[in-house]
């Protein structure tokens, strides 16, 4: 087994998922605002560091993303970031992309930038203890999108990326979002999700990128956000095995979804059925930001120095998320 398949698979196994915490300053704003805590760089580093030494961490979380911001920080009591992280038995990864831009050529779409000097980042992330990184190409879905410029372009750069982060012994996470915005049927969701995935892969063998070293990061096939279309959880996850199955090369050791906007109970319970009806190789976990932090972060918000009641909040989470990663949850585990 290659290094970065060990590092992949023990980041995901045993019901083990991670916590995606790279939000980027304007994005962490966001959350912020929303329950009226001032974002500044010391908040931010509270709440972070409050989940990042949860138990939870130990038994649930096999890697957490930073940013930029928090991998170079230290927490309270003199742990550098990705130390306290490493300690508490994860893998401390980084977002390197530098965000979405609107694709030249097709303004309504996005492409991912941060390619320029990506080599000599990915050293020094390297240097800061990061094992894993993320990418992440974004897609809405409408008649005439994604385009097939929008898919072919940022399959591309997820592609070169991929292949320079294994060229610095990290392993790379490969994010293809389709959004779920819009009123688009769960049909049009797998059909444009498996045109995206299947490009990617594409270009990743043809970057010659390794691929029992990555982690797939997608969304699940939901219908759109505004749709009419009723869909039970059932169907959810059998449409989407039949699209990772389809789609991923069976050397991809990991899968780890997105909770791309489904409410921290939903994106349990589909993950639940997925792993429930797996009849793939894949080991299929969580990489979820919204869905692990959203209730933490409202308590938390009530008193910023209640580091017990959060912990207690963000464990109950995680460790919801690890059942489901093995098939295991069942909505009597909710309190
Ligand atoms: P959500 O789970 O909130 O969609 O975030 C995951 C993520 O990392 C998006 O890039």
């Amino acid at each position: 087994m290659s290094d970065l398949n060990n590092i992949a698979i023990k980041i995901l196994e045993n019901g083990k998922g991670i916590l995606a915490a790279d939000e980027s300053t304007g994005t962490m704003t966001k959350r912020l605002d929303s329950v009226n805590v001032p974002s500044t760089s010391e908040n931010r580093l509270l709440f972070r560091e409050t989940l990042f030494s949860s138990s939870s961490m130990t038994e649930c979380i096999g890697g957490v993303i930073l940013y930029d911001e928090t991998i170079k920080q230290v927490s309270s009591n003199k742990n550098k970031i990705p130390e306290l992280i490493s300690k508490m038995g994860a893998a401390p990864g980084i977002k390197v992309d530098t965000g979405a831009k609107a694709l030249a050529g097709s303004p309504d779409e996005k492409i991912t930038e941060g390619l320029d000097g990506l080599r000599e980042r990915l050293k020094e992330y390297y240097k800061l203890g990061a094992k894993f990184t993320k990418w992440r190409g974004v897609y809405n879905i409408s008649k005439d999108y994604p385009s097939k410029l929008s898919i072919h372009s940022n399959a591309h750069a997820l592609a070169r990326y991929s292949a320079l982060v294994q060229e610095c012994g990290m392993v790379p996470i490969v994010e293809p979002e389709v959004l779920m915005d819009g009123e688009h049927s769960d049909k049009d969701c797998y059909n444009k999700t498996s045109e995206v995935i299947q490009k990617c892969f594409e270009e990743l063998i043809l970057h010659k990128v390794d691929l029992k070293g990555i982690i797939l990061k997608p969304n699940m096939i939901l219908p759109g956000n505004k749709s009419k279309d009723n869909i039970s959880s059932e169907e959810i996850a059998k449409l989407t095995l039949k699209c990772l199955k389809n789609s991923v090369p069976s050397e991809v050791p990991g899968i780890a979804f997105l909770s791309g906007g489904q409410s921290e109970i939903e994106a349990t319970e589909n993950l639940n059925l997925i792993n429930k009806y797996n009849n793939t190789n894949f080991i299929l976990s969580f990489s979820y930001g919204r869905a692990l932090q959203q209730s933490a972060l409202k308590f938390w918000s009530k008193d910023i120095n209640n580091i017990e009641g959060t912990q207690r909040v963000f464990n109950h989470r995680a460790k919801m998320n690890t059942l489901a990663a093995q098939g295991k949850w069942s909505r009597e585990l909710e309190i």
